[in-house]
Order: structure tokens, then sequence, then C-alpha cells
């Protein structure tokens, strides 16, 4: 068996027969493969491993080199996508073999973080990622919110094809990677895909500044206006936009749109009728999952206050043994030291990314700690609710 690095046109005929089985219904059309072979213009920088025994492909892995801000620290991430393994392949651990290779190449390169969508979580618990926040939907009426149409907000609404908006909704986005916990963008090349969607895309601006954004299109008359991540800079940029979808109210009956956990769409209106709903149902619906590849690279996060060392056991990637501190509220590093806690790659990335508190790592059996080293942690790692944002 050998393991090597392909290119994207290489994914064609080796990775990709191993995905659409996978993934795809199956058999699949000409057309599906031609359509995958336009697709792979943008995954020329994406790095995908096969593992390969006389000629035939048996597992693949890729990461897309994406961004991600974690505790105020914009880091390079490895976005896990593309795993699969042949059906008569598979429980041989080729699938730990790439992934583990993956992992340590695209630490080499400089990530310091990666996310995934899991098939089944504890798989890739096993791989040291843990669970962090999927995003909400909500579904509501655009009677809700009426009274939004009697006020006269400062700042205005374009509409575009996201071909011609994509610019503007770009910056959006990039700017809300410097501020926003948990966010996560692709490169240039994989987000070039977005501007060819047969989506529209609402730009809120107050003056020249595009304060919100969120691309949607409309399914049918009286049907529903289906949106994807409602973003914006705050407050305003939000309800600049809920009054524009408020606008369609005898154009649709119902308006969906991502939002981030933190949300509460209750909230945006007097007489809102909303439902807000967060499915997880593996394999088709999915929590995405995350992990630190490197503990050094988290230096300079924006953290709570104390120190404590700590042991991360049984991960090749940040075991060992670190002391970590804050300095004005950023975080310190220091390798070695005696350790007050033992802590899991799993338990570590949780407490990293906000989405657990030092008393779940213990009840989720991801890490020993006492009562002290439980009240260092949690005011060293202060709860935040991380929001990815990206699907991949
Ligand atoms: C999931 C899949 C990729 C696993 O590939 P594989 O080559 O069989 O995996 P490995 O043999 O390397 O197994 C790695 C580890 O996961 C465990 N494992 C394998 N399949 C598992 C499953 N379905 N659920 C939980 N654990 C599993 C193995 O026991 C092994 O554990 P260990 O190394 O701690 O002993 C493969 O079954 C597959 O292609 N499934 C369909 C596509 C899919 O769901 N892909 C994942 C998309 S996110």
């Amino acid at each position: 068996m050998e393991i090597r690095q392909i290119s994207a046109e290489e994914r064609l005929t080796t990775s990709f027969p191993l995905q659409a089985y996978a993934f795809m219904p199956s058999p699949w059309s000409d057309e599906e493969v031609e359509r995958y072979r336009k697709r792979m213009r943008f995954f020329t920088t994406t790095t995908s491993l096969i593992a390969e025994e006389d000629g035939a492909t048996l597992a693949g892995v890729a990461a897309l080199p994406m961004r991600q801000n974690v505790r105020d620290l914009v880091h390079d991430m490895a976005g896990v996508a593309g795993v699969a393994s042949h059906p008569s392949a598979r429980r041989r651990g080729l699938v730990r073999e790439l992934l583990t290779r993956l992992l340590r190449q695209m630490r080499e390169q400089g990530c310091t973080v990666s996310a995934l969508y899991p098939f089944r979580p504890s798989f890739y618990a096993r791989f040291g990622y843990v669970g962090i926040p999927r995003s909400r939907t909500a579904r509501f009426t655009p009677e809700g919110l009426s009274e939004l149409l009697r006020r006269d907000l400062p700042g205005s609404v374009q509409r575009l094809p996201i071909k011609e908006g994509f610019e503007a909704y770009d910056v959006l986005l990039h700017r809300l990677l410097a501020d926003r916990h948990g966010f996560a963008v692709f490169d240039e090349t994989r987000s070039a895909e977005v501007r060819e969607e047969p989506m529209w895309v609402a730009l809120a601006r107050v003056g020249d500044e595009v304060v919100g954004g969120v691309r949607y299109r409309v399914d049918e008359h009286g049907g529903d206006l289906l949106a994807s991540n409602l973003f914006s800079t705050g407050p305003l940029g939000r309800a600049l936009l809920l009054q524009f979808f408020a606008r369609h109210v005898d154009q649709v009956r119902h308006v969906e749109v991502l939002l981030g956990a933190d949300e509460t769409p209750e909230l945006w209106g007097t007489d809102m009728t909303v439902t807000t709903t967060a499915t997880v149902d593996n394999p088709t619906h999915n929590a995405p999952m995350a992990r630190v590849l490197d503990v050094p690279g988290l230096a300079g996060s924006r953290v709570g206050h104390g120190g404590i060392t700590v042991e991360i056991t049984g991960d090749e990637l940040i075991g060992g043994v670190w002391t970590l501190g804050a300095d004005d509220g950023q975080l310190t590093v220091k390798p070695g030291g005696i350790p007050a806690a033992t802590l899991t790659a799993g338990g570590f990335s949780a407490l990293a990314y906000g989405a657990l508190d030092p008393v779940e790592v213990v009840t989720r059996g991801l890490g020993d700690l006492d009562g002290g080293a439980v009240d260092r942690l949690g005011a060293l790692f202060p709860r935040r609710t991380p929001y990815l944002f990206a699907e991949f």
C-alpha cells in the first residue's frame, strides 16, 4: 500500500469514485462526472492524499486551506473533507493512516487548527476532534417583522446577483473573520465557486460600509425565501436585512435563514412566529467538530486570567506538557512544567474553542481534573460560542 498526494485533476479518477460511491446516489451518471470535472478548478489549492494498492485507489482524504478565528486570533485551518474508503478496504486502518499523515502535513504547512463535519462524531473523536455548535435555522413569516417596515433606518439594502455582489460580500466575510470567534472562510480558489451559484445577495450598507449580507433564493411565488447565513457586523446591519425580508410579505409565505447558535430570532419582532431548529442526525445532518493542531500557535489568543500546567495525552500532534498563562488577557504557552491536570486532545480543544466548561470536560471523559484545575481552566478559558459558518 502506498500513500501519495494527488493533484486536483487526478481526483477525478482516484478519489471521486470513492466519494461518489460514499456520498451520492449511485451508480452515478456521466453528467455527474462532468459536473465534478468542471468543479476541480476550485480544488487546486486543496491537499488531497490517497492510499493505493496495485494501481487501485482504496481510500482518500483532503484538507481545504481555510482561515479561522479562535478567541480573536486568526489561524490557518485545515478543513478536512472527502474522507472515504473503498467498501472492501474498510476497517484496515487506511483512513487512520491517511488522516494522521494529512493532519501532520497540514500542521507542518502552518495550520494551527482543523475543523470538519463528521458522518459520526465518535469516529473523529478518536482523532482528537470535539463537537462545536451547529448553525441554527430560523423559519418565520415575514408578517412578524412588519413593525420594521415603519422604521426609517439609517442605511440601505441592495440586491444583486451573487456574481456582482461577491466582492463586497467577501469583504464582509473577512471582517467577520477578524471579529467573530469560530468564524472560518475558504481561500480565494475555493470560495470562487460561491460566485457561480444561482443566488441573490442582499447587502446592507451604512454610508460606504457593508454592515450586513445574506445570500438567498426564492423557490416560488407564495413559497419560501431560502437564505444562507444572516451576516451582520451588529444589530443595525441585521435590522436592515430583516426589514428587507419584511418587504417580501406579499411574495413569500416563509423566510428561512441560518444563524449562529447564540442568536435569538424570537426577539426580532413583537409578533414573531418563528421556529428555530438545529437538527443533528448523522450521517446527513451534522454538527461540526474542531481540534487544535499546534498549542504554541494559540499564544496571543484572548483568554481570561490565571494559569495552569496541563498534560495532553494520547496525541502525536499536541501531546506533552504545556504551561499556559494569561498576560494581560492574552494566552501564553511554554513547553514543560509540572502538570496539575490531564486532558485529551479533544478536551484541550473543547476548552480552547470555548465549547465546553471544564466540568463538562470531566463528565465527557475528556480529562482528569481536580476542583482546583476545574476553577483555573475555567478562569483561563471562559465559555464562548464558536460560529464556524463555512460548510464543506
Ligand atoms: C468512515 C470510513 C471513512 C472509515 O474508513 P476506514 O478505512 O474503514 O477506517 P480505519 O480502518 O482507518 O478506522 C480508523 C478507526 O476508526 C474506527 N472506525 C472505522 N469505522 C468506524 C465507524 N463507522 N464508526 C466508528 N468508528 C469507526 C476503526 O475501528 C479505527 O479505530 P482505531 O484506529 O482506534 O482502532 C469508511 O467506512 C467510509 O468510507 N465510510 C463511508 C463514507 C463516510 O462516511 N466518510 C466519512 C465522511 S465524514
